[in-house]
Parts: C-alpha cells; sequence; structure tokens
C-alpha cells in the first residue's frame, strides 16, 4: 500500500483496540479494489466526544466503534440510522456535513452473513437464547426484518421481558415472546431457526452450553452462534447432531465490515471479493471451517 497526499484514514475507536480484526478486512479490501485509504485502530481511554470531534476535524472518513462505546457514542453523532437509533448502539460512524451519521452494521452484518447462508428471519419463528446486549440488539433485527414471533430465552427471565415489552413496543406488534431458558420444553413443537447471544461458550470455556438437552435441538433447524472462537461450538454441535445446520459468528464479523466499507468508500464489494477477506480472515484466526 503506498500513502500518499491523497490517503483517505478510517480508524476504530475502542478500548482496549490490540486484538481487533478489522484493520485485516479494510485493508485488504482496499488493496484488491485500488481503494486509496488506511485504517488504524485508535485506543481511547477517555474524551470519546473529544476523539470524534478531533476525526471530524482531521477529515477522517468514516470510523468503527467498538466496546465500550457503542451506546455512548450516538450523544456525538449529528445523525443515525433508524435500525441503530432502535437498538440504541452504533458501530460505524459514516462522515456528513458537520460530523458523522452512526449505523449499526453488526446488525445488517449478520442479516448479510445468515442470507449468504440461505437462512431466512422474514415470517420465521425464532430462539433467541439470552437477553444481553448481543442479544436485544438480534431481537430488534429479527422484529426488524418481519420475524413472525421471536422466542427469547434468558437465565434472568426479567431481562428477557424486558427486552421484549421494549422491542414489541417499538415495532408496534406483539413479536417477541419473553421465556425463562428452564422453560425450552414449552417451545412450540415445529422446527425453527436458533441465534446463540449468550456469552457460554466462548474460549477457554468452549464446552459450556445454556441447554443440553437434545429435545430442544430437535426443534432447531438452523443454529446460529454468534461466537466464533472456538469455530465449532459446543452450540453447534448439539444442532448438528439432531441433523440441523450450524454456523459460527465469523462471518457476521466480516460483514460487519464490509457494509462499513462500502459506506465510506461508496462502493459495492463483490461476493468473490468477500470471499477473500474470508479466506484471510480465518487464516489470521487459524480457522479451517
Ligand atoms: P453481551 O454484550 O455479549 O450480550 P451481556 O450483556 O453481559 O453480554 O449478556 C450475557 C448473556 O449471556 C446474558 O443473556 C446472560 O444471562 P443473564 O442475563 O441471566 O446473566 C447470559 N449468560 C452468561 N452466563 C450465563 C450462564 N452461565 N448461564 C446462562 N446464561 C448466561
Amino acid at each position: 500500500m503506498e500513502i500518499n497526499g491523497k490517503t483517505k484514514l478510517m480508524g476504530l475507536i475502542g478500548n482496549p483496540v490490540e486484538h481487533t480484526m478489522s484493520p485485516v478486512i479494510h485493508n485488504t479490501i482496499a488493496a484488491h479494489m485500488n481503494e486509496n485509504m488506511a485504517y488504524l485502530p485508535f485506543p481511547v481511554k477517555d474524551n470519546l466526544n473529544t476523539a470524534v470531534k478531533g476525526a471530524y476535524a482531521l477529515g477522517v472518513q468514516g470510523m468503527n466503534v467498538t466496546v465500550p462505546y457503542k451506546s455512548e457514542v450516538m450523544e456525538c453523532l449529528t445523525e443515525a440510522d433508524e435500525l441503530a437509533k432502535s437498538i440504541g448502539a452504533v458501530n460505524t460512524l459514516v462522515r456528513v456535513e458537520g460530523g458523522y451519521r452512526g449505523y449499526n452494521t453488526d446488525m445488517t452484518g449478520l442479516y448479510r452473513a445468515m442470507q449468504s447462508y440461505g437462512i431466512k428471519i422474514e415470517k420465521e419463528k425464532i430462539v433467541i437464547l439470552g437477553a444481553g446486549g448481543a442479544a436485544r440488539a438480534v431481537a430488534f433485527l429479527c422484529a426488524y426484518y418481519g420475524a413472525e414471533k421471536v422466542y427469547i430465552l434468558n437465565r434472568s427471565v426479567e431481562k428477557a421481558q424486558a427486552v421484549s415489552e421494549e422491542v414489541n413496543k417499538a415495532m408496534g406488534r406483539e413479536c417477541l415472546v419473553p421465556m425463562a431458558l428452564e422453560d425450552y420444553e414449552l417451545l412450540p413443537e415445529e422446527k425453527m431457526l436458533c441465534i446463540q447471544a449468550t456469552s457460554v461458550g466462548l474460549s477457554p470455556k468452549e464446552h459450556e452450553v445454556v441447554i443440553e438437552d437434545d429435545s430442544f435441538y430437535r426443534r432447531i433447524h438452523t443454529g446460529y452462534d454468534l461466537i466464533y472462537r472456538p469455530s465449532n461450538t459446543r452450540f453447534m454441535q448439539l444442532v448438528k447432531e439432531q441433523g440441523g445446520n450450524a454456523y459460527h459468528g465469523l462471518k457476521m464479523l466480516l460483514y460487519q465490515g464490509v457494509e462499513a466499507f462500502e459506506f465510506w468508500n461508496q462502493v459495492k464489494v463483490s461476493e468473490e471479493l468477500a470471499d477473500k477477506v474470508y479466506e484471510v480472515m480465518k487464516g489470521e484466526m487459524h480457522i479451517e471451517e
């Protein structure tokens, strides 16, 4: 890559940012598409607002935002996309007149990852495991893209209830149904999509899963685990043992980056190039499948 007087700067704001995969994603796409840009991580310890204002003053075209600032950054924006506003979290800033517009490409990226596997949301019955920050965003996504019913199961049922209330109110329909995790036997006896959005199963506790019972997995035709480390979680194994298809979350990470890149550079990244970037990511993470 040659840096010259016309190189556009993009970056990532967060803390910590040392282990991010985003520079690999963006710099690989930029190299293949001959986009004159560079992407750098910026550890922001405090003064988020000053960092965003400073980036704007320096002419930075676009930023990603990661932990712990995805909600807080909304106060530093001039505008935000409708889905991002409902979710209350932003991971992508796009330069506009006077500041930045915020998007949540974590969720649109998840949607695109699921589409790439042929997984449908519209008119589907879906099970979400978890009701934390990630699960809440997934619940909004499912309702937003027209799921018929979303059963949200959580260890602390009151969190599932709070998320359901919030999403149903925002969408103006009774789409979400809160349930306690241990009540999974009350789920309809039919095959559904299940999105695993708890933190259980993350390396180094990769043998853990929130539900072990086969009778639960017999209801699942497809399992999508937001976790990608390990790349074959216990949840995925249990789905597959009962004949379902199962996927890990690395493509969500890929497509959140692809979508941000497309916003910043006003281009379309081909599926062929997305596949190439995915291979590079798998190589970096020592993931085979
Ligand atoms: P994230 O931002 O990744 O969503 P989070 O907001 O801390 O993280 O949410 C973690 C999710 O994993 C929650 O749904 C949590 O359940 P509780 O709300 O009951 O805590 C779930 N979780 C974490 N450890 C769990 C465990 N041992 N058993 C069941 N669920 C667990």
